[in-house]
């Protein structure tokens, strides 16, 4: 197959990456309030903003190698915005040797007393990596391992983070504007949703006197 090296820009602020070769090649995902059912601790407060509308609270950003982007048989898990239509489409495991790259865009914002955040995530291909580098914005990544260890990392421009194997890891912003930042991942590495979604994060990211601080997740469950 012809490999051509390519380059692209990421403007800033905002993180939004050039677009080179058509939307085959940049995938737009976007996760709206009502895509986190039962993920913020206060349901209360997440029906009450759910009333007042739909609001995005990421986006994703997505490249594909232009040579291969047509090989992509199913794009990323989530709503991938498509002449303006939100269309839900399935994981995939493909691109075995590809990295897959982009930028995310969290929002500011809070459900409760708890920030916007990312659905958070373990790659169903266990065994691989994820590095991160913070573009704009101020937040923290929250991540646990099946085995029950966590951490939590501050994120801040300038910053990389490397999530080794087998560390589900969720963003989360915890400033007053957006935090962008590019990702980096095996491009068959894949999107374990469900275990996060079924258990929740074992920590929280909350907002106390208008800091952020950790916090146990009260409805956290021990995977069997
Ligand atoms: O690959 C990653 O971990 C990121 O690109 C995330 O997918 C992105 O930040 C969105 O989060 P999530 O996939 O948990 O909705
Ligand atoms: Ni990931």
């Amino acid at each position: 197959m012809r490999s051509t090296p390519f380059t692209f820009d990421i403007s800033l602020p905002g993180g939004v990456p050039t677009v080179y070769d058509g939307t085959d090649v940049l995938i737009r995902i976007v996760r709206p309030l009502s895509a986190m059912r039962g993920q913020y601790a206060d349901q209360e407060a997440y029906e009450a903003l759910l009333a007042q509308g739909d609001t995005i609270l990421y986006e994703v950003y997505e490249m594909r190698r232009p040579q291969v982007a047509d090989e992509y048989i199913e794009i990323a898990d989530g709503y991938i915005e498509i002449a303006d239509e939100y269309i839900e489409v399935a994981d995939a495991h493909v691109g075995l040797g590809e990295l897959l790259h982009g930028t995310s865009i969290v929002h500011p914002g809070k459900v409760g007393d708890e920030y916007f955040m990312t659905k958070g995530h373990f790659h169903s291909v266990l065994d691989t990596a994820e590095v991160y580098y913070v573009l704009q914005g101020r937040g923290m990544m929250v991540m646990e391992t099946p085995e029950e260890e966590w951490a939590v990392k501050e994120l801040r421009p300038g910053r990389v983070l490397y999530v080794p194997p087998r560390w589900a890891h969720r963003s989360v912003n915890t400033g007053q504007g957006d935090l962008v930042f590019l990702f980096v991942y095996p491009a068959h590495a894949g999107h374990d949703y469900g275990t996060i979604e079924t258990r929740g994060f074992r920590k929280l990211v909350v907002a106390r006197d208008g800091q952020p601080h950790i916090v146990d997740n009260p409805r956290w469950c021990a995977q069997e």
